[in-house]
């Protein structure tokens, strides 16, 4: 078999150090070593498009947040396919995260744990290429995923300073309170201090729109960490202060499921990938049962294959999020995944793959 370019470059990236070969892929992808998206027939088109939360979505699959941290390679991933691109985690200020290592691969297990701690340029040295990003004309959704500086204490005040500086330039954004690498970060989810935070958010979101007559809708980002009751407690949340879709989920801080041999099983941080899956279907199916289709759910967390991508849409997600699963299969996965779905759709009948939503529950 022929090799191209870009599986030449994503063999030696793979050969390198996590996080130096997250920063060739990102050069790679600047230097247009990538592959294309394959034209769609019409009908393909059509079953694989979607209207969720008031946005088209040309495709169910989008990159996830933590590839694209400081928003660089937006139109490289939507000419890859993706239907949607998600930057950040972005900060207001810029900031170094924490020190290195702080990112470990396991391909025994077809994971990775991080624990970069939103390292990024900060909101201000990201606009230029947000705004230029947000007005081209062939592009898919885009989404800009906000989080906290480490050393602010006043969280609505941060959040507030993303959503009046990013709100202009999105298709919609995430509220990022579930990454388990800034402290106390995950606290913000709890009932009391959601409705503080969600309140704030809300009041910002309105003063925008009633100025510019444009409204955003806001995703919440949770963690496959929390009970049952809690999930339950913070959508009722969420859905009380107008969020618009829940993605679930972010990293898990669990080992249990790696083996005791794992080589970086002890390190801090976030898992992701393979192992993450019975957890993230866990918690999705939880969020699903309980809202009933009252609002939209994108589905993150090892969705490895199309059979994968297949369960999360049964179990009640209309789109869909890859990060660590690019790692090990590479970026025909974004394909693979939808043209697997579009053949899922016609052996069940289905015309569109909204139809397929939460038909496992
Ligand atoms: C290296 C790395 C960095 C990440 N950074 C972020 C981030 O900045 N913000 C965020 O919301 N999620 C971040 N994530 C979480 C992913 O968006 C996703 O929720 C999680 O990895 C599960 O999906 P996956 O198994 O497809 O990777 C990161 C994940 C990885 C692997």
């Amino acid at each position: 078999m022929i090799m191209r370019p870009y599986q030449y470059a994503n063999k030696l990236v793979q050969a390198l150090p996590p996080e130096l070969s997250h920063t060739v892929a990102l050069l790679a992808l600047r230097g247009g070593l990538y592959p294309r998206a394959r034209g769609r027939t019409e009908e393909v088109r059509a079953c694989l498009s979607q209207q969720v939360a008031g946005l088209h979505f040309i495709n169910p699959v989008g990159m996830a947040a933590g590839f694209d941290k400081n928003a660089e390679v937006m139109h490289a991933l939507w000419k890859i396919g993706f239907g949607a691109v998600e930057v950040g985690t972005i900060t207001p200020q810029p900031q170094p995260g924490n020190p290195r290592p702080r990112v470990f691969r396991l391909p025994e297990e077809q994971g990775v744990i991080n624990r970069y701690g939103f390292n990024g340029q900060g909101i201000a040295a990201c606009l230029p290429r947000i705004k230029k990003a947000f007005e081209a004309q062939d592009r898919g959704v885009f989404g800009i995923n906000i989080g906290k500086n480490k050393l602010q204490e006043d969280a609505v005040a941060d959040y507030r300073h993303m959503i009046e500086h990013a709100y202009a330039y999105a298709d919609y954004i995430t509220i990022n309170l579930s990454s388990p690498n800034t402290p106390g970060l995950r606290n913000l989810l709890d009932e009391d201090n959601l409705k503080l935070l969600l309140a704030g958010m809300r009041a910002a979101r309105e003063k925008i729109a009633d100025k510019t007559q444009r409204y955003v809708p806001f995703f919440l980002k949770l963690s496959p960490d929390m009970e049952e009751l809690h999930i339950k407690q913070s959508i009722d949340v969420a859905a009380m202060f107008g969020i618009n879709g829940l993605i679930v989920s972010n990293t898990t801080i669990e080992r249990s499921m790696l083996p005791p041999a794992c080589a970086y099983r002890d390190e801090i941080g976030g898992l992701s990938g393979a192992p993450l899956k019975a957890r993230a279907c866990q918690a999705l199916e939880i969020c699903a049962r309980h809202l009933k289709g009252a609002l939209p759910l994108i589905a993150v967390g090892g969705i490895d294959s199309a059979d994968e991508a297949w369960r999360r849409i049964g179990l009640g997600a209309s789109l869909l999020q890859l990060y660590t699963p690019l790692l090990y299969h590479g970026l025909g996965l974004v394909e693979e995944i939808n043209s697997g779905l579009h053949q899922r759709c016609q052996q069940n009948g289905y015309s569109n793959i909204s139809q397929a939503v939460g038909k496992m529950l």
